[in-house]
């Protein structure tokens, strides 16, 4: 089924954000009377035109439930479907097409791994998770650990927001069963060294799942290259539709991992008696699975693959830099989260004012960020804060709109202050 090794490379688009932004339709309108500017990429990215096409198309030509009908309807809608399979495991550079499992999105990803990884625990084993984690990547570890009686651990974080390697190593040893980590924070943006937390716990024997929800929109990931047992993403902030996500895993350890929801397509054969299970990846895969949202997925990765990948890291990174120089020049704004290695998020704190009103002011200016907790309450504890604002930017966002933002909080902070 794995059409990859017929594809010719494509000749790569050039990278005109002007051009770029022509794909957005959502970018070109005015909230309340200004120029929309939206920065709010980290909880949800915008969909370029040919994601929303693809979906569009699906229903209008290829629609039916995959792997059952003896029809053609059925047989184009399972081959978009499993052909999207294909796209995800060529994005991932996975070894095989078996090794992608389609979920709702990162939450139910790392909601199965743990399902999944629970019986290699025993009383006082020992889960480690960062002090940056999102939500999604430490409540599903603590159900485990409720469980199973095993103990979750925590590695520190500096407070630039890096990951304290120091006392990685100090927390790893043979009761360490599971070490989950995100590769990069949806809060600070630090990119962690995951490559060599996960060679770390592979020393000591221990299963690797890593959180790469806010990682993939900004860079190339290679599973094999990384050699971690589980990785994760969402579609929606990969510039797909909401409703679809994937889990990777090393065939090995999902062969090993238990079936977590019964129903149809997940089995072999039902009797009263007795139930067998699936092959990989169906397995994993019971009832129909959102099969439009599969193939707007494998539009996106698609979408992206038509740039270069230096072309749009050069362009996020002069982003990030731009704002970084603009934010030097505010004395009453602090940024929370000033790792060397970043992506373009970048959360902060205004002298005198709360996140949440920063946050309305702004989209009282057109300007769409996020503010609060970011599903992170542990990391605003760790840096006192009550929340932050947030502005997360795509490759689409423009250099304009970084400077409107820094417009628009400079007036916020003579207003307001
Ligand atoms: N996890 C998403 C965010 O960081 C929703 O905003």
């Amino acid at each position: 089924m794995d059409s990859s090794s017929n594809l010719q490379p494509k000749a790569k688009r050039p990278f005109d954000i002007h051009a770029v932004r022509q794909d957005f339709k959502v970018l070109h309108q005015q909230i309340n009377g200004k120029p929309l500017v939206y920065l709010d990429n980290g909880a949800s990215a915008q969909k370029p035109e040919v994601v929303i096409q693809s979906m569009v198309d699906y229903y209008h030509h290829n629609n039916a439930n995959v792997h059952r009908g003896a029809h053609t309807l059925g047989d184009r809608a399972t081959t978009a479907f499993e052909g999207a399979r294909d796209t995800v495991k060529r994005f991932l550079n996975a070894a095989a097409r078996e090794e992608i499992i389609w979920t709702r999105g990162t939450t139910e990803a790392l909601n199965l791994a743990a399902f999944g990884l629970g019986h290699h625990l025993q009383p006082g084993d020992e889960i480690i998770v960062s002090a940056m984690e999102h939500h999604a990547n430490i409540v599903p570890w603590q159900m485990l650990a409720e469980r199973t009686g095993a103990i979750l651990k925590v590695i520190e974080i500096s407070d630039q927001g890096e990951l304290d390697v120091n006392s990685y190593h100090q927390l790893l040893r043979e009761r360490t069963k599971i070490v989950s980590v995100t590769h990069v924070s949806n809060v600070l943006g630090t990119i962690n060294p995951i490559a060599e937390v996960i060679e770390a716990a592979k020393k000591v024997g221990a299963f690797t799942v890593i959180d790469g929800a806010q990682a993939v929109p900004h860079m190339q990931v290679d599973v094999q290259a990384l050699d971690c047992d589980i990785y994760v993403f969402s579609s929606h902030k990969l510039f797909g539709p909401t409703g679809i996500g994937v889990l990777y895993g090393k065939k090995t350890v999902l062969n090993n991992m238990p079936p977590w929801q019964g129903g149809g397509e997940m089995i072999e054969r039902v009797s009263f008696e007795k139930t067998t299970y699936n092959v990989l990846p169906y397995k994993f895969e019971a009832g129909t699975p959102a099969i439009a949202e599969a193939v707007g997925l494998a539009a996106a990765i698609d979408y992206l693959a038509s740039f270069d990948r230096a072309a749009i890291d050069a362009h996020e990174n002069a982003l990030l830099t731009q704002a970084q120089t603009l934010a030097a020049d505010c004395p009453w704004l602090k940024i929370v989260g000033t790792a060397k290695h970043k992506v373009p998020v970048f959360s902060f704190l205004m002298d005198g004012l709360h996140p949440s009103d920063v946050g309305t002011l702004l989209d009282q200016q057109g300007i769409a960020i996020r503010t609060g907790h970011h599903c992170a309450m542990p990391l605003m504890d760790r840096f006192n804060a009550p929340g932050t604002a947030r502005a997360s930017f795509a490759f689409y966002n423009s250099a304009e709109e970084v400077t409107q933002l820094f417009q628009a909080l400079e007036k916020i902070h003579r207003l307001f202050t």
